[in-house]
C-alpha cells in the first residue's frame, strides 16, 4: 500500500481543481432576470442593447419610456423595475455627465 500517504494529497488536488464554488461566486442578480424576461424579447440580435451605456438617470428614463410605450407586457412590479434599474446602472453604467463649470 505504498500509495496510501498520497491519497489525502490526491483528494486535495481534486477539491482545488473541482468546479469553482468559491466565495467569489455571486448569487444571480434579480435585475438580470427581469432584464431577460422583460427586455430581451425585443432587444436581441440586431436590436441588442448590449453596447448601450447610460447613466442611472437615463436608464430610468428608458425604462419609463418602454413601460409607457406599452412594450412591457406584463409590466413588472415596482420592486422588479427597481432591481432592473440597479442592474442596468451597475452593469451598463456610464459616467455621470460633467456639471457645467
Ligand atoms: C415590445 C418590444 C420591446 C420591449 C419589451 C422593450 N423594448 Fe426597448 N425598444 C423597443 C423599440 C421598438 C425601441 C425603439 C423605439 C424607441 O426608442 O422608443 C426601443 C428602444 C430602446 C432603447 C434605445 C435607446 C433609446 O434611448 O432610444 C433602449 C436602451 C431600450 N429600448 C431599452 C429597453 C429596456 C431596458 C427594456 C426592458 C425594461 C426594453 N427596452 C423593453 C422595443 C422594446
Amino acid at each position: 500500500m505504498r500509495w496510501t500517504p498520497l491519497v489525502p494529497l490526491f483528494c486535495t488536488i481534486l477539491a482545488v481543481a473541482g468546479p469553482a464554488h468559491g466565495p467569489e461566486e455571486k448569487p444571480p442578480d434579480p435585475g438580470l432576470k427581469v432584464f431577460q424576461d422583460s427586455c430581451l424579447d425585443c432587444h436581441k440580435g440586431q436590436q441588442s442593447i448590449d453596447q448601450v451605456r447610460l447613466t442611472r438617470e437615463k436608464w430610468k428614463e428608458v425604462i419609463d419610456r418602454m413601460v409607457e410605450s406599452g412594450f412591457m407586457d406584463p409590466v413588472p412590479s415596482k420592486e422588479k423595475l427597481k432591481q432592473l434599474l440597479d442592474y442596468l446602472a451597475q452593469t451598463r453604467g456610464a459616467a455621470e455627465p460633467r456639471k457645467p463649470g
